[in-house]
């Protein structure tokens, strides 16, 4: 499982806290100062999912998550403009809506989104580090971002609410009336909403596959200490002279402590 530093975590606080104060301005910037001071010893500790499969699954993963689409997302709006698409939307709007997309997997006004599992069993059967809290109401992560903004005195323009409520794209359900329109009238009149899900996708896919690589490469230094560990275990018994004996049984020792010397 991934796991960031005490150092990392605070450092990634600071990153976002500096780039939200380069990014907004005026009474906008000050009630979001007073949102992310008020969410700051839960907001810095919160993961980005609960499952280690899903991504982010981590203390720290949230902010870490939202950087990341942030940065996707702002390089992305660069490739469509390239490409020759419509761009009415301003940098400033991607990066709200993006740094934004999950602000309920904060959690309510009082309790943690994301609690930690304590079940042994799902820890390691599904993967799951963390479980839905059952204090909060329900409400889907977008509709409790929105809440949280709303509550804070934060604005928004009606792009960057479209841009942050379909950030989830297709995945979502409820968001399905707004990308698949027969009607002309209604199909949507900025791309903001493809960019931000497309840098979300991208972030995500990116986050399990850096997961997915660490536990490979886990397993394969486990297996190859399993290896080298039954390889000194099994000495034709009849070559061995008492020296050999005894340097072997240390080696041995010296390899099991290796593998398991932290489960002590
Ligand atoms: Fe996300």
């Amino acid at each position: 499982m991934k796991q960031l530093t005490a150092e990392q975590i605070q450092e990634n606080w600071y990153k976002l806290r500096d780039f939200i104060t380069e990014s907004f301005e005026g009474e906008r910037l000050e009630k979001l100062n007073e949102m992310y001071d008020y969410f700051e010893d839960r907001m810095v500790m919160a993961p980005a999912s609960g499952k280690e499969h899903f991504h982010n699954a981590h203390v720290g993963g949230y902010v870490e998550h939202v950087m990341h689409v942030t940065d996707l997302a702002v390089k992305l709006r660069r490739v469509w403009e390239q490409e020759g698409a419509a761009i009415d939307f301003t940098e400033e709007e991607v990066i709200f809506a993006a740094l934004h997309h999950d602000l309920g997997k904060v959690g309510d006004l009082e309790n943690d989104y994301y609690i930690p599992q304590e079940s042994e069993w799902h820890r390691k059967n599904q993967g799951a580090i963390f479980t839905h809290n059952p204090k909060l109401q329900y409400m889907t992560v977008t509709d409790r971002a929105i809440f949280l903004l709303s509550h804070f005195g934060v604005k928004y323009s009606e792009k960057e609410y479209i841009g942050l409520r379909l950030t989830d794209g297709l995945y979502e359900e409820g968001n399905k009336s707004y990308y698949m329109s027969y009607n002309k009238d209604w199909s949507l009149k900025s791309n903001i909403a493809y960019v931000l899900h497309q840098a979300d996708l991208l972030a995500t896919r990116v986050e399990y596959d850096v997961w997915n690589r660490s536990q490979t490469e886990e397993q394969e230094a486990t297996m190859a200490k399993v290896s080298s560990l039954k390889k000194a275990l099994t000495v034709d018994d009849s070559e061995k002279k008492p020296q050999q004996s005894e340097q072997l049984t240390k080696k041995s020792q010296d390899l099991f402590d290796e593998l398991f010397g932290d489960k002590k």
